[in-house]
């Protein structure tokens, strides 16, 4: 393991596990995962764009340990996140002679982790999983904190469970081969733990995020600092609400506007997932302004740090025609955070001060739409 490597703790008693981060920790995941095994056997969940690059390795490494390997590689994209591909998933592992003590690792983003966590959960009443996140947005939430799911008609990640995954393995120089839409669609995640609980990491993404994200040597040190940083924010998060009946929530911070807008472009290339987190965090620190929380300022300053980096900082910013106020509104009460028809939203104090705002009023957030350039009626 490199010198810079960093390995944080989720402590959650039986349920605890390691998450390892640094760069070229995928030539160790043999090493790493032999604690984890009750058998020298395992399968490599994987999808073809991330297979191409880093399922050799994955196996390179696994079978220097003398560890048997499998492998199913999926499609990608959102759709493989669906019953059907639950189905055949799980029917492939059986199939394999997976055993109730065998682990299964998903290399990949969100979807592979999602939908191989998922599976881990049910089959056989539960087995064990390792995560080897291969984005920086699974880098730094989704492989943390074992939420799994798929997607069903009727909305996105409804199907699911908590399942914490045995080991998270995180190598940074696996970002290398992202393209750069989606290292900035991760980095708005990143931007997120300043934003919600720590100023300081705040400023010290002003000063260090165009070199984390332009990479070299130095960009490497500093994406390990920062994927860490945000790791370990997750993890104390997760230690202290595993399931998300409190704290857990501040995660959401930008995410109901996000999604709204996620859905309103029709989760397609118009957006990604973190570029509406990025413009929804502007949105919740302008709401936040409106209602009296915070000053104007943290609005502006956020915006100013996302725009310097490149990551659309508002509604503006979607290309392919203005989307609609009430859509968006509708969309935002489907979220899962509205309870009795009321709309919880994570709002800030300032920037490092995020809490959970209890049935903030339609209206307000209506009219904020609109000054920040939703139509008022129609899509
Ligand atoms: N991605 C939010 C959470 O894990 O709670």
């Amino acid at each position: 393991m490199t010198a810079i490597a960093e390995t944080i703790r989720v402590d959650l008693g039986a349920r605890g596990y390691d998450i390892v981060i640094a760069p070229g920790a995928l030539r160790d995941l043999g090493k790493l995962m032999a604690p984890v095994l009750s058998r020298p056997f395992m399968v490599v969940i994987s999808d073809e764009n991330v297979a191409q690059h880093h399922l050799k390795a994955a196996q390179a490494s696994l079978t220097q340990e003398d560890i048997t390997v499998e492998t199913i590689v999926l499609p990608p994209g959102e759709e493989t996140k669906s019953f059907a591909a639950l189905e055949k998933l799980v029917g492939q592992l059986l199939d394999l002679g997976v055993e109730r003590q065998d682990v299964i690792v998903a290399l990949g983003g969100g979807v592979i982790g999602d939908l191989a966590g998922f599976a881990a959960s049910v089959l056989r009443r539960g087995i064990g999983y390792v995560q080897v996140p291969t984005t920086l947005l699974a880098q730094v939430d989704s492989s943390v904190g074992g939420k799994t799911a798929i997607n069903v008609a009727q909305g996105k990640n409804l199907i699911g469970a908590f399942h914490q995954p045995a080991l998270v393995v995180t190598d940074v120089d696996m970002l290398d081969t992202l393209p750069e839409r989606q290292l900035l669609a991760g980095y708005a995640e990143i931007v997120k733990y300043g934003v919600l609980g720590d100023a300081a990491f705040f400023g010290w993404l002003e000063a260090n995020g165009a070199g984390l994200l332009a990479g070299g040597s130095n960009g490497q040190s500093l994406r390990t600092e920062a994927v860490a940083k945000s790791v370990r924010a997750k993890a104390a998060i997760v230690e202290a609400d595993e399931r998300e009946a409190g704290k857990r929530a501040l995660l959401n911070l930008g995410h109901t506007f996000g999604h709204a807008l996620e859905a309103a472009t029709g989760y397609s290339d118009r957006l990604l997932h973190g570029e509406g987190v990025a413009i929804g965090m502007g949105l919740a620190l302008d709401l936040s302004a409106q209602l009296g929380h915070a000053g104007p300022a943290d609005a502006e300053r956020l915006r100013a740090h996302l725009s310097s980096v490149g990551l659309p900082a508002s509604l503006r910013n979607i290309e392919g025609g203005a989307l609609s106020a009430d859509a968006l509104l509708a969309h935002m009460m489907q979220d899962k955070k509205v309870t009795r028809g009321e709309l919880n939203l994570v709002l800030a104090r300032g920037i490092g001060e995020a809490f959970v705002a209890k049935n903030v009023p339609a209206e307000k957030v209506r009219d904020l739409l609109v000054q920040n350039g939703a139509t008022q009626s129609g899509s």
